[in-house]
């Protein structure tokens, strides 16, 4: 049952996917945006301004020492998120943070600490796996045996802040990230290699990996092909595809993972396509375990497991050699408690 309780929340990080956020959060009636924060006033006193905040500060300590803020929307550039989440833990203020999780495994590490030492509920920002297609796919097909996905964007700019190795990561782990999640999310068993190759074909100044081929093998012996890169949307599968097979059933997601084929014994169906709903699906869960004290179902151990096996894959890619996900350093991220 929700708690009927409005719950204060506030955004840090004043950007386009902080305005998605506050979007959504705008049209809910349990939610109240209380405050806004970026590094940049001006930002923050607009983003205020259009989305009814009750006050924009650059000043971080009001928001951890305002004993009024429930949860906290972290959407900030990717260096950023292991001291910010470290920083609300502190403060026991629940989070939701946007992806990737963070740029190295020890980053990652240090928000799953905090997490686990402070008992806040917090999520990461993984959200094509509440996608209504995704859902159904996975309710169809429970064990596949062969995945084959991308993510294949239009030319980013070799200047923006996600092509930034300190910044960002490039383009395949800032938006890897997210078909490298969906195929974790829909396969039962834990990734335990990856083979990969690739490299960096576009962005000659900046030192990051923007194209990959990764091969992902599971414990069960399931494997998937996944290709990452910013080389030019595919005009009939679009941005983001994923399709799948067990042997005796198969299904293809394509239209950005909200248009459905399912097939059995030769049958086609192709499911009516899904509206899609941006940050709202994932915004909705964390919004719903806040007000109800529950974890929620896209916690930062899972994002930390999908954050790995995308290092792990870069660094396939620069030394030639597979990465054996089940020994160190890569073990304990993988894992995920019982
Ligand atoms: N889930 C998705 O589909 C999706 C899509 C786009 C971006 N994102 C993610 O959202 C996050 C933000 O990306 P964006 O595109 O909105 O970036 P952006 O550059 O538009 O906005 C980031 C904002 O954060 C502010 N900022 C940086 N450090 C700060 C700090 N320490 N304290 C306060 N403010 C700070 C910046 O000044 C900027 O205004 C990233 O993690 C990105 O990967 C997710």
């Amino acid at each position: 049952m929700s708690n009927p309780r409005v719950l204060n929340v506030a955004i840090i990080g004043c950007g386009s996917y902080g305005a998605e956020h506050a979007k959504f959060l705008a049209t809910c009636p349990q939610v109240k945006l209380h405050t806004v924060a970026d590094i940049a006033a001006d930002r923050a006193r607009d983003f205020a301004a259009k989305f009814g905040a009750g006050g924009a500060t650059t000043d971080l300590n009001r928001i951890w020492s305002d004993p009024a803020i429930d949860a906290v929307w972290i959407c900030t550039q990717h260096d950023t998120h292991a001291p910010l989440a470290e920083a609300a833990a502190a403060a026991r203020k629940n989070f939701f943070l946007e992806k990737p999780l963070a740029l190295t495994l020890a980053d990652c590490d240090r928000i799953v600490a905090a997490v686990e030492r402070s008992g806040v509920i917090a999520s990461s920002g993984f959200k094509l796996r509440f996608f209504p297609a995704v859902k159904a796919a996975k309710a169809f097909l429970t064990r596949p045996t062969l995945t084959t996905a991308h993510v294949i964007d239009d030319h980013w700019p070799s200047e923006f802040w996600a092509n930034d190795p300190v910044q960002g990561g490039g383009n395949v782990l800032s938006q890897g990230c997210h078909i490298v999640d969906t195929v974790i999310h829909l396969h039962p068993s834990a990734p335990v290699r990856v083979y990969a190759t690739g490299g960096n074909r576009h962005h000659p100044t900046r030192a990051i990996v923007d194209t990959a081929a990764i091969s992902l093998t599971f414990a069960d012996g399931a494997v998937a092909s996944i290709a990452i890169g910013d080389v030019g949307v595919f005009p009939y599968t679009s941005k983001f595809a994923l399709q799948a097979a067990d042997g005796a059933r198969s299904f293809s997601l394509y239209n950005r993972l909200n248009s459905l084929m399912t097939r059995v014994d030769k049958q086609i169906t192709e499911h009516p396509a899904w509206p899609e709903d941006g940050a709202a699906v994932i915004d909705r869960e964390f919004i719903a375990a806040v007000a109800e004290g529950k974890p929620t179902p896209c916690t930062v151990h899972s994002a930390r497991r999908t954050t790995a096996v995308v290092l792990a894959a870069i660094e396939s890619i620069r030394t030639g050699q597979a990465v054996d996900l089940t020994k160190p350093p890569y073990a304990a991220a993988v894992t995920l408690p019982a």
